[in-house]
C-alpha cells in the first residue's frame, strides 16, 4: 500500500516518503524499508531511549536488520510504539520501517453508558483492550441516570439499593404488540424489573487500573442537575417536591431533576464527588448538565429563593450557579469539571470543559469564549445512530442521522473553529447511548468498526488521512478485532 515518492536514503535502502502502513490510526510520518524482521514470539526485544524532545504520547520507531529501536518522552509513547508494532506484525515478522508519530489531539475518547442497559465489567475490559489498540486514551463512563444509579457510594447506600433497579424497561421494537399498554406512541413495558445492577467500589478500582495499564484515563460522569431520577428515588429530599418516585422505566428527558435551591442537595453532591474523586485519579470529572428542564424549578420555592438571594438570571442562571459551584468544588480537589454543551446557557466560568454534543456549535462557542472543549457532535459521533448497513436489524435511536463508516471517517473535530482558538479543542469522542442497545454484543456491533474510523480522526493529521487507504487497512484490522479481541464487529458496509 505504498503512496508517495520513492527515495533512496543515506543508507541506500529503497524507501517511500510519507508512506502508509497497515496501522490504524495512520502514523504521521512513515518511511518504509525493504525487508522484514522475523520475530517468533509476541514482540522482539526493543531498545528504548528516552528523548524529551518527543511530544507527549508520541514515539519514534525504527525496525531494521539492526532490530527494533524506540524513543519516546513518556510511558504512553513507549506503550504506543508497541501498539504500532503489534499492528505491523503479521505472519511472524515486522516490515522494516521508520515511523515518527504523535497524536493530533490529547483527548481521544469513547463513552460507555451502563445506565440504560448495564453492559458489565467483562465487556468493558474487552472494549478497553480494543480502545488501546486504536490509541484511544479516554473512557467517559456514564454512571448515573434517570433509569439507574450504577456506582456504589458508601455514604449513600440507598443509591444502589433503590436506585440501581428499575421496575421495568421498554419492550424492544420486535417484541411490541399492537395491543400493548403504551406510553406516547411506541413505548410498552416489558413488566420485568431490571437490576439491581451497579459497580462496587472494588469493581471501579479494577476497571480504573485496567484502563491505566492501557494508557486510558477514566472520566466518570455524575449527572447534575438533570437525569437524576434514580438518585431522587433513593433519597426523595433531593427533588424539588420531595415526593417518592421510582427510577424511570422508559427513556426520554424527565422534568424531575435535582432541586437547585436546597443546601442538602449541594451537600449530597459534594459527598458523592468526594468519593468519586478518590476512586478516579484522572484529572477530569464529568458533571453532566444536559437536558435539564426547568419546569419544577419554576414552581419550587427553594429554587426561586436561591435565584432571588443570589440575583441569578432565572432558572438558567441557577444551573449556571450549580455548574460554577461544582467546577469550583472539583478545582479545589485538583480536578477539572466537564459539562455537556447546555451548561453554556448558564454562562459558566472558564474552568468548565464543554462537551459539544448537539452539533459542533457548543464547541465553537466554547472556544470563542475561552473554554476548552471536547467535540462529540451527534452526527457523526453518536454510534447509536444507524450505520447504513444493508440488512442490519439492530435497533437504533432515531435522531434522523445515518452515520456510515465513511461519514465517521470524514469527521474533522476542528471544522468551523477559528484557527487562533483551535488550541481550546482538547480532542473528540465517540458516544454510544444504550437506550436501544441491549447488551454487550449489540453495543460492540454499533461501536466497531466505526470507532476505528473515528480513532483515526482523533489521532492522525488531516493531510495523512485517506479513506481508500483506511478501507484497505480496516479489512485486516476488523478480522483481528473479531478473532483476537472477541468483538462483535459490524461488516464494512
Ligand atoms: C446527550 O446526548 N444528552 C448528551
Ligand atoms: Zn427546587
Amino acid at each position: 500500500m505504498k503512496k508517495g515518492i520513492t527515495v533512496i536514503t543515506a543508507v541506500g535502502i529503497a524507501a517511500v516518503a510519507c508512506a502508509q502502513v497497515n496501522v490504524i490510526p495512520m502514523p504521521q510520518k512513515v518511511i518504509e524499508g525493504e525487508g522484514r524482521l522475523e520475530c517468533a514470539g509476541e514482540l522482539p526485544a526493543i531498545e528504548e531511549t528516552v528523548d524529551p524532545a518527543i511530544p507527549p504520547e508520541g514515539y519514534r520507531l525504527s525496525v531494521s536488520g539492526a532490530g527494533v529501536k524506540v524513543s519516546a518522552s513518556d510511558k504512553a509513547g513507549f506503550y504506543y510504539a508497541r501498539v504500532t508494532l503489534r499492528q505491523l506484525k503479521t505472519g511472524g515478522a515486522i516490515p522494516y520501517v521508520e515511523i515518527e508519530d504523535a497524536p493530533r489531539f490529547k483527548w481521544r475518547g469513547a463513552h460507555w453508558d451502563d445506565c440504560r442497559h448495564f453492559l458489565g465489567k467483562e465487556a468493558l475490559k474487552r472494549t478497553l483492550d480494543a480502545m488501546a489498540f486504536h490509541k484511544l486514551n479516554t473512557l467517559h463512563w456514564h454512571l448515573t441516570e434517570d433509569q439507574g444509579w450504577r456506582i456504589e457510594i458508601k455514604k449513600y447506600p440507598e443509591l444502589t439499593k433503590r436506585g440501581a433497579v428499575r421496575p421495568s424497561s421498554p419492550k424492544r421494537a420486535k417484541d411490541r404488540k399492537p395491543d400493548d399498554e403504551t406510553l406516547g406512541s411506541y413505548w410498552a413495558t416489558d413488566k420485568t424489573p431490571y437490576g439491581p445492577y451497579f459497580y462496587t467500589q472494588d469493581d471501579i478500582r479494577e476497571i480504573v487500573s485496567y484502563a491505566a495499564e492501557r494508557n486510558i484515563t477514566v472520566v466518570p460522569e455524575i449527572e447534575l442537575p438533570g437525569h437524576a431520577r434514580a438518585a431522587i428515588a433513593a433519597y426523595p429530599y433531593l427533588g424539588c417536591s420531595g415526593a417518592q418516585i421510582e427510577p424511570w422505566w422508559h427513556w426520554g428527558v424527565s422534568d424531575t431533576i435535582f432541586c437547585g435551591g436546597d443546601d442538602r442537595v449541594v451537600k449530597f453532591l459534594e459527598d458523592v464527588l468526594d468519593e468519586v474523586c478518590e476512586l478516579f485519579p484522572g484529572p477530569y470529572i464529568h458533571i453532566g448538565g444536559d437536558e435539564a428542564p426547568k419546569s419544577e424549578w419554576k414552581k419550587c420555592a427553594k429554587c426561586q429563593a436561591r435565584i432571588k438571594a443570589l440575583g441569578l438570571a432565572g432558572e438558567e442562571g441557577l444551573q449556571g450557579w450549580m455548574t460554577d459551584h461544582f467546577t469550583g468544588y472539583l478545582a479545589k480537589k485538583g480536578k477539572r469539571a466537564v459539562g455537556w454543551d447546555e451548561v453554556l446557557d448558564g454562562n459558566p466560568g472558564k474552568g468548565t470543559v464543554i462537551m459539544s454534543w448537539r452539533g459542533p456549535g457548543g464547541g465553537i462557542n466554547a472556544a470563542a469564549r475561552g473554554n476548552d472543549a471536547v467535540m462529540t457532535p451527534v452526527d457523526p459521533c453518536y454510534l447509536d445512530n444507524p450505520q447504513g448497513i444493508a440488512g442490519d436489524d439492530h435497533e437504533y435511536i432515531n435522531y434522523g442521522f445515518v452515520d456510515t463508516l465513511e461519514r465517521c471517517y470524514k469527521f474533522n473535530p476542528t471544522a468551523g473553529i477559528n484557527a487562533e482558538q483551535s488550541h481550546h479543542i482538547l480532542g473528540a469522542q465517540a458516544n454510544n447511548w444504550t437506550e436501544y442497545t441491549f447488551d454487550a454484543k449489540d453495543c460492540e456491533w454499533k461501536m466497531w468498526p466505526r470507532l476505528s474510523a473515528l480513532a483515526e480522526c482523533f489521532w492522525t493529521n488531516l493531510e495523512r488521512k485517506d479513506y481508500a487507504s483506511f478501507l484497505e487497512r480496516i479489512a485486516s484490522l476488523r478480522s483481528r478485532l473479531t478473532d483476537e479481541f472477541g468483538l462483535n464487529c459490524a461488516p464494512l458496509r
